[in-house]
């Protein structure tokens, strides 16, 4: 994991320093996410993004997640089964070999960890399969700059990189913004969807 924490118990342990600086549940709203939508976290490792976005889809949405971290996923079970989410699918692998279902997201999110993936064009094309042709892409992801946190500076991609990766798995960049000092965010739509969304 290459995030702003070294290894995952760190990275639960900063999870409330965390949220002072980036607010899941206003992303996800700004960037579209309603009640009833079915929501895909690829690269989720404990929820959280997963478990703000079962919230805001509720009980008539779905939430799938998928990592390799298997403690992990094991933690977004308890705590989805806590927060009384029953339409929910989780799976312990990679998101490289992982399609929930073909058409089925309205919403694929990755949290600052397209970089993570051993071949992140692989889980765009999955990503791309399991959207609904009205769905949408969203990239929340680490600057290519310094910044007081975050990975080595290398290993970043760049917000013209991560556009580039996208549209070679099919997808149309419909907004691709700076969303603050730290991060950018992008989202896109299926070249086969609705034009000018
Ligand atoms: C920087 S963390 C981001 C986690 C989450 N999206 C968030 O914003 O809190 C990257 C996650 O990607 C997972 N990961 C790395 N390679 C993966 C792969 N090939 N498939 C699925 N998950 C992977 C790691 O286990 C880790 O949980």
């Amino acid at each position: 994991m290459h995030d702003d924490h070294h290894h995952h118990h760190q990275f639960r342990y900063n999870e409330e320093e965390r949220l002072k600086r980036q607010d899941p549940v206003k992303i996800l709203k700004s960037s579209g996410l309603m009640a009833g939508m079915t929501f895909i976290d690829l690269g989720s490792n404990a929820g959280f993004f997963t478990l703000p976005a079962a919230k805001i889809v509720g009980p008539n949405g779905q939430v799938y997640a998928v990592d390799v971290d298997e403690q992990a996923i094991e933690t977004l079970n308890q705590k989805l089964a806590a927060l009384g989410t029953t339409k929910f699918g989780t799976v312990v692998g990679k998101a490289e070999d992982t399609v929930f279902g073909a058409g089925l997201a309205d919403f694929v999110f990755l949290g600052t960890v397209l970089h993570d993936f051993a071949d992140p064009l692989q889980v765009l094309k999955n990503a791309k399969t399991m959207l609904k042709s009205s769905g949408k892409l969203v990239n929340l992801d680490w600057r290519k700059k310094e910044t007081v946190i975050g990975p080595p500076l290398d290993i970043r991609f760049s917000k013209a990189k991560s556009k580039e990766l996208i549209e070679a798995a099919g997808m149309h960049v419909t907004s691709l913004k700076n969303y603050d000092n730290n991060y950018y965010l992008i989202e896109a739509v299926p070249e086969d969807g609705p034009v000018g969304h």
